[in-house]
């Protein structure tokens, strides 16, 4: 079945791959201050709100296996309405979330949470932590990249952020998904295609390889 795709969301598409031709650097520059103007008022995706959202939220938090997550970061976390949801999913974890725009996180840290849950600007690109994680999150923010090459970087940073036999889970609109997520060099655990809404989505959950066993 072919998806055609809506106008503004090819402009969307155009606009962000010409801001990826600047060097990574340029690029975050100008993605921070972007967004720090998309979030002047609070909320305007409706992604707290919005029963779409919620939806594709729900499907995320359903295709993870049930493991002792430890730590956890969410990365292009917005105003963290997922962030929050992970956070009240799993209380006793570290979770960051990570967001190129202070304005977003502002509104995340105001909103009541446990004291595991932080959140720290970085841009995608260069976010790096002396810890890894057992489970890292980036959902509809690969877009933003533009390039093919800017999404490989990104697939590399998000995969080299990963604890041994970590999940790296990738959340993004159906088919567009196949090019945002063909860079990651780790095996699929599980892919699942909500495709019976008006904007279908893909959740990729892909495994890092697990410690050798010592001998
Ligand atoms: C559409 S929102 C997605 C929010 C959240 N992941 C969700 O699914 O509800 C995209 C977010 O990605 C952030 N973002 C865009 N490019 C980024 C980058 N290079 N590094 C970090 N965050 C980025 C934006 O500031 C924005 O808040």
């Amino acid at each position: 079945m072919t998806h055609p795709r809506p106008l503004p969301e090819l402009m969307h598409r155009a606009l962000f791959k010409s801001v990826s031709v600047l060097p990574p650097r340029r690029q975050a520059a100008v993605l921070r201050r972007y967004f720090n103007w998309h979030h002047r008022t609070p909320d305007r995706w409706r992604l707290s709100t919005d029963a779409y959202e919620q939806h594709k939220y729900a499907t995320t938090l359903q295709a993870l296996p049930e493991r002792p997550y430890a730590r956890i970061l969410d990365v292009g976390c917005s105003e963290g309405a997922f962030t929050h949801k992970l956070a009240e999913a799993y209380p006793k974890a570290s979770i960051t979330g990570v967001d190129v725009s202070e304005r977003a996180l502002n509104r995340a840290r105001a909103h009541p949470g446990p004291p595991g849950l932080s959140f720290v600007r970085a841009d995608l690109l260069s976010y790096d932590h002396p810890d890894d994680y057992d489970l890292v999150f980036c959902a509809e923010t690969l877009y933003y990249l533009g390039t093919d090459e800017r999404l490989r970087l990104a697939s590399a940073r998000l995969t080299r952020l990963l604890s041994p036999g970590g999940l790296l889970v990738l959340v993004h609109p159906w088919p567009e998904s196949r090019r945002l997520h063909g860079h990651v060099g780790l095996p699929l655990l599980s892919h699942h295609v909500e495709d019976k809404t008006h904007r279908p989505f893909a959740v990729a959950v892909y495994e890092a390889e697990p410690a050798p066993s010592g001998r």
